[in-house]
Parts: C-alpha cells; sequence; structure tokens
C-alpha cells in the first residue's frame, strides 16, 4: 500500500513539473488551460476569411431602413394632414423613428396593403414590416419576428342601432361579416363566426364605409382600431359578441435569418417598454386620430 502511494505522488510530482517546463509556471495554476488554441509565436494564425455583410451591416452602410407599412390602421399608422401636408403618423410609426434612431440611420417608409407586406419583405423591397403585425405561427415560417411590443385584443363593431340584437357570434349566422385581407381576423371570421358571409377587403378605411353603408353588417378588428373608428363615427358601436383571444400581440418582422436585426429590434423594443415610451406614443397617436 505505501509502496504503490509513493509511487503515486513521485508520478505526481514528475507530470507538474513536466507541465510546469513546458507551460511556464505560471501556466501550473491552470493546468486546464490549454495552450494549444492559442496561434504560437512562430506560426501566425490563418486569416478567417471575412465575415459576409449581413443585413444590419447594410442598412448601416445604406444609411437607411426602408420601412413597409399598410397605413389604414389608425392608431398604430394612418395618415393625417399634418401643416397641409400629408403624413404617415401613429405609434408604429414612433416605434419605426425610434429603432432608426437606435441604429443611426434614416426611415424611408414605404406605404403598401396589408397583404402585400410579408411577399414585399421576401423580396427585399422592404428592411422591416412594423404594421401591427401578429406574429402567428403561419407567419413565422416565412418571417423573423422580434418580441411583441404591444398586445390587443379582437373585437366586433357593429352599426350601434344594431347593438342590442348582436350579442353572441350565433347572432352573426346568416349575417355579413367584413375583415381586412390576409390579417388573422380574416382567419377569426372563417373560423369564428360560422354561418356568417365573409367579406374580405384590402383596406380598413372601405370595411368601416361598408358598414356604416350597410354593406357588411359587422366587423372583426383589433380593439384600438375599433375604439379610434367608433369614437369619430357615432353610428358604430363596439359589440359585446365574445371572441377567442389568441391572437393580438404586434411584433416587428424581419427577412428570415436575420438574428442581428431581431436583437437590434428587441433592444429598441425593451428600452421602449421600459421607459413607457409605447403608452405614451399610443396615447398620442389617439389624439392624433382624425
Ligand atoms: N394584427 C392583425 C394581423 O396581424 C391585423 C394587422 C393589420 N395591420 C394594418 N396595418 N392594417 O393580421
Amino acid at each position: 500500500m505505501k509502496r504503490k502511494q509513493i509511487i503515486l505522488s513521485v508520478l505526481l510530482m514528475f507530470c507538474v513539473a513536466l507541465i510546469a517546463s513546458a507551460c511556464g509556471a505560471k501556466e501550473v495554476q491552470k493546468p486546464a488551460d490549454n495552450n494549444a488554441a492559442q496561434p504560437s509565436a512562430q506560426e501566425p494564425a490563418k486569416q478567417e476569411p471575412a465575415a459576409k455583410p449581413t443585413k444590419l451591416d447594410e442598412i448601416k452602410k445604406a444609411g437607411k431602413i426602408v420601412l413597409g407599412t399598410s397605413a389604414d390602421y389608425p392608431p398604430y399608422e394612418f395618415h393625417k394632414t399634418v401643416n397641409g401636408k400629408d403624413e404617415i403618423v401613429g405609434f408604429d410609426i414612433e416605434l419605426a423613428k425610434e429603432f432608426a434612431k437606435d441604429l443611426g440611420v434614416k426611415l424611408e417608409i414605404k406605404d403598401m396593403k396589408f397583404d402585400g407586406l410579408l411577399p414585399a419583405l421576401q423580396a427585399g423591397n422592404i428592411d422591416v414590416i412594423i404594421a401591427g403585425m401578429t406574429p402567428d405561427e403561419e407567419r413565422k415560417k416565412a418571417v423573423d419576428f422580434s418580441k411583441i411590443y404591444y398586445t390587443a385584443v379582437q373585437t366586433v363593431v357593429v352599426r350601434a342601432e344594431d347593438n342590442d340584437k348582436l350579442k353572441t357570434t350565433d347572432d352573426l349566422k346568416g349575417k355579413k361579416v367584413g375583415a381586412q385581407k390576409g390579417s388573422v381576423q380574416e382567419d377569426i371570421v372563417a373560423e369564428q363566426i360560422s354561418g356568417s358571409t365573409a367579406k374580405i377587403l384590402p383596406k380598413i378605411p372601405d370595411l368601416f364605409m361598408e358598414l356604416k353603408s350597410k354593406k357588411v353588417d359587422a366587423l372583426v378588428v383589433e380593439e384600438p382600431v375599433a375604439a379610434a373608428y367608433v369614437s369619430k363615427h357615432k353610428d358604430l358601436a363596439i359589440s359585446s359578441i365574445p371572441l377567442k383571444q389568441d391572437e393580438g400581440g404586434s411584433a416587428i418582422a424581419f427577412a428570415k435569418n436575420n438574428p442581428e436585426l431581431v436583437e437590434a429590434a428587441n433592444k429598441t423594443i425593451d428600452r421602449l417598454l421600459k421607459d413607457k415610451l409605447i403608452e405614451k406614443f399610443v396615447a398620442e397617436a389617439n389624439d392624433m386620430v382624425e
């Protein structure tokens, strides 16, 4: 037994001495720190091939980010005449401005139909979508999303005069129900209001015109948008018809495989949420609705 121990400790000492002479005395404390990973003095490290510029690099180089939005969606994004000039305003636009500011680039806005946004992003015609877009499973397959920056519930808007007749989705059987083309509300009409006839149009203001002129009987829209219209149109009301609420969050979308853009967007969102600026932008946008 004793002999074995002596041999072992001699062997151990020998090993320690060997490592010490090989790596310099300093390294003995951390024998696990393998030197092999570092290039030796005689043999300079091979030059790594220059990394392909990321989309974020390209945006910074161009000095601008191209935003795709669908400015038919107060208070998220909508047209307003400011000092005699048509402008796109809304809390999504304020978020976009903050994002561009954080990236140190200018913001260029392209206004298009909501259902044209995803194809435009995938084709590279725009760099980013901010349009109250909900990151649903289907879309997640096609594009990458930031975290959610704002959450809303789904509502049914009706004419005020019909409000007390329409209490459940069953009451909409045989009625015409409108929703925006390519939106999650289009799916809600199809899935939750069975027995109704869907009227699907590309632009939100046209849907409200249809409701006012009795061409449709109800619309499925997100609550902030419903509230914005109802506050200006006394002949409309938000009904108490309950809907299943699984999709009401808004996130920023980028073309697939741009993790550095998603990360940068999340940073901007974190900052705005922490400083309660999204809330402020929503309130300011609501004040601008006309
Ligand atoms: N949140 C819904 C969706 O993602 C509707 C968004 C509509 N946005 C707009 N700017 N019109 O499908």
